[in-house]
């Protein structure tokens, strides 16, 4: 049962909400959680070689502007965790690493901590890293029933920049003790834009943005979305692997969803500034990514694989592969500035150029009328 305004902290039939966060981290650490044969599509975009491109290495700047700040490279690691002492660890070692290599941070879903405030700390990386572009996370079924003074509190208790908002309705189906009802979902954002001090980030959890969704976000007023397509970590799977009951659907579900290279082309059609996650593995997709029109890539499972491998240590120099990667694609393909790579030349592979062609009829993507 889930917890309404007023209501006392409750756990539900699987345990509390940090227990069954504290089950997806050991879940996505020895399980293969990634979808099965769907992929991201971003392979379809293939960024054309210049074998001439008059740039040296040293004139390449892969800094950007997002949400009003600076960083050195367009990266975020997403919404991953907190609640639990392990949990505090992992946030406050991601964001340090994060505010040091110049890449934002958003911290896991603080439903827990709206559940219990004592749970605060193991949010709160403010401290280590004051000059941190962070990012606050809520999951839409919180931000429909939780007052929105509650939800303003959860944002400025961790003093974050921005809130995500997380959709995750193909996880919730097929968690067991997972939401049902789904309405007012929309309302809900729209009372936040307006109320809230801070940008609103609607992230999904590796289903993807269709560009009829993107267009009622753009309505409500959302100006920045997080795709998180499908092709990288499957919540269907890991729901599925934490349920037994669910393996069956889960099962047929595991790689459900909008690819991330089609959901970033339905998002920019709809207007949207994006970042853009969901199976991002290396920094060739992060410059893919980028030559479609995102402003940002975003990874959390590989962050945290290699986080749990090798440390905070460990993470850092995955970060710097992507940027080594990033970096070298720029210069094969003459972008001196991040700004250069909408304008690369690049072939669309025919499975992206479907997806482009679809979501380029506008609302074709919902049949329902309202
Ligand atoms: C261990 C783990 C925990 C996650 N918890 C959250 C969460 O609390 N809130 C959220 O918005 N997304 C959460 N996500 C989803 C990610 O932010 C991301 O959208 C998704 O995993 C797709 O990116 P990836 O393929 O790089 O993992 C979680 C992901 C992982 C791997």
């Amino acid at each position: 049962m889930r917890k309404g305004p007023g209501q006392p902290a409750r756990a539900s039939a699987r345990g509390s909400t940090a227990e069954r966060k504290q089950a997806h981290l050991e879940l996505c650490l020895e399980e293969d959680v990634g979808a099965l044969t769907r992929t991201t599509l971003l392979e379809d975009v293939e960024l054309v070689h210049d074998a001439l491109p008059d740039v040296a290495e040293s004139e390449i700047d892969t800094g950007v502007r997002w949400l009003g700040r600076r960083l050195r490279l367009p990266l975020l690691i997403t919404g991953m965790t907190g609640g639990t002492a392990a949990a505090a660890r992992i946030n406050r070692d991601l964001a340090t690493l994060a505010s040091e290599v110049g890449i934002a941070f958003g911290v896991g879903s603080q439903r827990a901590m709206d559940e219990e405030p004592d749970l605060a700390w193991s949010f709160d990386v403010r401290a280590e890293a004051p000059d941190l572009l962070l990012l606050a996370n809520i999951g839409i079924a919180q931000a429909r029933t939780l007052p929105v003074a509650r939800v303003a509190r959860l944002v400025e208790r961790i003093r974050a920049d921005a809130l995500c908002v997380h959709l995750n309705v193909a996880q919730e189906l097929v968690q067991p003790e997972g939401d049902r009802d789904f309405r007012g979902g929309t309302a809900a954002i729209s009372r936040l834009v307006r109320a809230l001090d801070v940008p609103l980030v609607v992230k999904e959890t590796g289903c993807g943005l269709s560009r009829s969704v993107a267009e009622r976000l753009r309505e409500a007023g959302v100006r920045q979305v997080d795709v998180a397509g499908a092709g990288g970590t499957s919540w269907v799977r890991v729901e599925g692997l934490r349920a037994p009951e669910s393996a069956g659907v889960a099962t047929v579900l595991r790689d459900w969803g909008i690819p991330t290279a089609a959901s970033v082309l339905a998002v920019r059609a709809a207007g949207l500034r994006c970042v853009a996650s969901g199976g991002i593995r290396s920094g060739l997709d992060v410059a893919r990514a980028l030559a479609l029109g995102a402003s940002m890539a975003g990874i959390a499972l590989p962050v945290y694989q290699r986080y749990r491998a090798a440390g905070r240590a460990g993470a850092r120099a995955q970060i710097l592969e992507f940027e080594r990667e990033l970096r070298t694609v720029m210069l094969l393909t003459a972008s001196r500035k991040i700004g250069d790579l909408p304008r690369a030349p690049r072939l669309i592979g025919p499975r992206l150029d479907a997806w482009r062609r679809f979501f380029r009829g506008g609302r074709a993507d919902r049949t329902t009328p309202r």
